[in-house]
């Protein structure tokens, strides 16, 4: 089976195993769960923004959400590293290679690639979904493509 073909036989699993649960991180964790175990990521999961309560003033930070993997970073700053690019940006990153990326962060030093997508909810972000791979390259457009028909699923 090609990529494409697994995201277009596993969409509509996750869409129907999280359809009838309302409960955001339950629905996270299963959404995760399926991803990482259907492409064998090396890292799959969430970041949440949440208010900042030393900072009010700062548009929040992200923490570490439902995940599959090694053990990650807890906090990230609005607009640092990819998944805070992504979330600044409101829209996907793809980085085929992490070292080349300026800012960066490294939770792992086996994560080789990453891409991020943000998820929405009433046109703000609300997460994101950060996967890392051990390989070079691993994420292009059909990634893309596949995992934000998803990101205002939840
Ligand atoms: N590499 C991410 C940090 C999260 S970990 O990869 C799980 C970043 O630069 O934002």
């Amino acid at each position: 089976m090609t990529k494409e073909e697994q995201y277009q036989s596993v969409l509509p699993q996750i869409k129907s195993l999280i359809s009838g649960e309302t409960d955001l991180i339950a629905n996270m964790a299963n959404m995760v769960a399926v991803l990482h175990e259907t492409f064998g990521f090396w890292w799959t999961g969430f970041y949440r923004v949440v208010p900042n309560t030393n900072d009010p003033v700062q548009p929040g930070e992200l923490v570490l959400g439902p995940f599959q993997g090694p053990i990650a970073c807890t906090r990230i700053p609005y607009n640092k590293g990819v998944c805070g690019t992504a979330w600044a940006k409101q829209s996907t990153v793809v980085v085929p290679d992490v070292h080349l990326f300026p800012g960066h962060i490294a939770c792992s030093s086996l994560s080789k690639s990453e891409i991020v997508v943000p998820f929405f909810k009433d046109g703000q972000v609300f997460a994101v979904l950060d996967i890392d791979s051990a390989e070079l390259n691993t994420f292009d457009e059909i990634d893309q493509k596949y995992l934000e028909l998803l990101a205002d699923s939840l």
